[in-house]
């Protein structure tokens, strides 16, 4: 790794709750360079948004933590912009407005023209544009990510932060978001982490692929570094055996290395009597 850009260190987390501390992360140590896409993967629940909202200054961490170019990361903040699953644009704006919006807090003092040019040119990185009037509630959840992407993308972060961005979509928008963002990421150059819960995501767009064991405790068990030269297409890489090895990488380390025993085995022994001769409920 080259220069210090954002380093996570021996950061920590424990919730409150009423049967007391609740120790979510413990001892997650990340540097990230400029530019660089890292991906979180990793079972449910196991503290993925937890890493993310402390970069994003959302929670504080227990023990240790961030540094962006530094300084300590101590709150939100528009250089560390956030992409949630669900959006969140404001229903009674337009496209166009929202985006304008969080221009105007945190790029003040452009000039009206400069403002409308921006707005635009974040709306065409995403190509959406032909939808500048419409209300969110008037387009498509595809397009509603998009437009989130933009606003993130107009406020010019150092660190874009997506929380399963394309999590909610079908697989062919999510198709194109993917392919969008990699386009993006290849003209701006900014560095991204991205939570995904889909292997082939992580591996099409990922620099390095960051894997975390199961919690409580979670921690980083296994970093990826996926050298697959850019730009990258899905359709190349279907047969590439270089990427095939890196999705069985990450393939072993959920399903076998950090294996997450569902309830539903145990209900299965239960509800097949005599089917399962001997065997502990979560062998299954
Ligand atoms: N505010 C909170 N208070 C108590 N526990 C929390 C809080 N936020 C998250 N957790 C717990 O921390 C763990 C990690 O949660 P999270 O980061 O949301 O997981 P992931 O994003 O990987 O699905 C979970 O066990 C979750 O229940
Ligand atoms: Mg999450």
């Amino acid at each position: 790794m080259t220069a210090k850009h954002l380093e996570l260190t021996q950061v920590g987390i424990d919730f409150p709750t009423p049967k007391g501390p609740f120790n979510a992360l413990t001892d997650v140590n990340l540097k990230i360079a400029k530019g660089e896409f890292v991906s979180l993967i990793g079972h449910s629940g196991c503290g993925k948004s937890t890493v993310l909202n402390i970069v994003a200054g959302l929670h504080q961490a227990t023990t240790g933590g961030v540094i962006l170019d530094g300084s300590e990361v101590r709150e939100p903040g528009p250089e560390r912009a956030v992409v949630f699953q669900n959006h969140s644009l404001l229903p009674w704006l337009s496209v166009y407005k929202n985006v304008e919006l969080a221009v105007k807090q945190t790029q003040q003092g452009k000039s009206k023209k400069a403002l409308r040019d921006w707005v635009m040119h974040n709306l065409e990185l995403v190509h959406m544009t032909h939808a500048l009037d419409k209300l969110p509630a008037e387009i498509s959840g595809g397009m509603k990510q998009r437009v989130g992407i933009a606003r993130a993308l107009a406020m010019e972060p150092k660190v874009l932060l997506m929380d399963e961005p394309f999590g909610a979509l079908d697989a062919l928008t999510r198709a194109h978001l993917q392919d969008s963002l990699m386009e993006i990421h290849a003209d701006l150059g900014n560095t991204v982490i991205m939570i995904t819960h889909d292997v082939d995501e992580a591996v099409l767009l990922s620099d390095r692929i960051v894997m975390m064991t199961n919690g409580p405790s979670a921690t980083i068990g296994e970093i990826l570094n996926i050298n697959l030269t850019r730009p990258r297409d899905r359709i190349a890489l279907a047969d590439n055996p270089e990427y095939n090895h890196y999705r069985h990488e990450v393939l072993t380390f959920l399903y076998e290395k950090q294996r997450k025993v569902e309830p539903v085995s145990a209900h299965r022994k239960n509800t097949s009597k005599g089917s399962s001769k001997g065997k502990k409920p979560d062998a299954a």
